[in-house]
């Protein structure tokens, strides 16, 4: 499903070039739970925002079932992201001036099947009906993420990339989202999660180990 090759990404700054991932290949196939780790800088987050149409590579290409993420023009990618992969932030992202609802219904833009009764049903399962109404500023940690979570599941995606997701969680929220996660996988989902937690790891089919750019090692 998706196929990665010799993925570089080198971010060009004032203060000089940082080369923060080099010549990455990997596959992952439908309905694989892939857990990345590695220390802080190693790459993760920007191995996450390549595989999510998000960030134009260096070098070599990513392949979401065959059609190379990076040659299709920005507004193709864009649809293509939002009907294919929902994505979850360590910080959540969510639009500070729209309430829950609208920030979920946000997701739905770009592909046009933004629907808000499936909105409403979903926050409904993640304990967040008597919330729809505020905005993430009236928001816990928690309760934003699992609003966040909702806006990644709005599209019934077949990816969900999350990006250390309960890095900012109490263990009860961050079990919420896990579970979800689990449970999206379960439903043939693909998910791949940057961590550092044993908990998603134990969930995982797969830990791919990132170190200085470069994938470690993957059982
Ligand atoms: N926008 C950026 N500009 C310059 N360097 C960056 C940028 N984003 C990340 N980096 C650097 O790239 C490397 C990998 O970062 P990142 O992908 O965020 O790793 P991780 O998520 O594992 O902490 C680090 O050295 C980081 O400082
Ligand atoms: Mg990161």
């Amino acid at each position: 499903m998706l196929v990665l090759d010799d993925l570089c990404k080198t971010y060009r700054t004032r203060a000089g070039d940082v080369k923060a991932l080099h010549d990455v290949s990997l596959r992952i196939d439908e309905g694989e739970f892939v857990a990345v780790c590695g220390p802080s800088g190693s790459g993760k987050t920007t191995l996450l925002m390549m595989i999510a149409a998000m960030l134009r590579p260096s070098g070599g290409t990513v392949q979401f079932d065959g059609t190379n993420l990076y040659a299709m023009a920005g507004p193709e990618r864009a649809r293509f992201r939002a009907k294919n992969i929902g994505f979850v932030f360590q910080m959540f992202h969510l639009v500070p001036y729209l309430d829950v609802l609208d920030n979920v219904l946000v997701a739905g833009g770009a592909a046009g099947k933004g629907d808000s009764n499936r909105a409403r049903d979903l926050l409904q399962r993640l304990g967040l009906q008597h919330r729809m109404h505020h905005r993430p500023g009236a928001l816990s940690a928690g309760e934003k993420q699992r609003a966040a979570m909702a806006r990644a599941l709005l599209n019934q995606p077949r990816v969900i990339l999350a990006d250390e997701p309960t890095g900012n969680l109490d263990p009860e929220n961050a079990q919420c989202v896990l579970m979800h996660l689990r449970d999206f996988h379960r439903a043939g989902g693909t998910v791949i999660v940057a961590t550092h937690g044993p908990a998603a790891q134990e969930l995982a089919t797969r830990t791919i180990h990132l170190r200085d750019g470069t994938i470690e090692c993957s059982v």
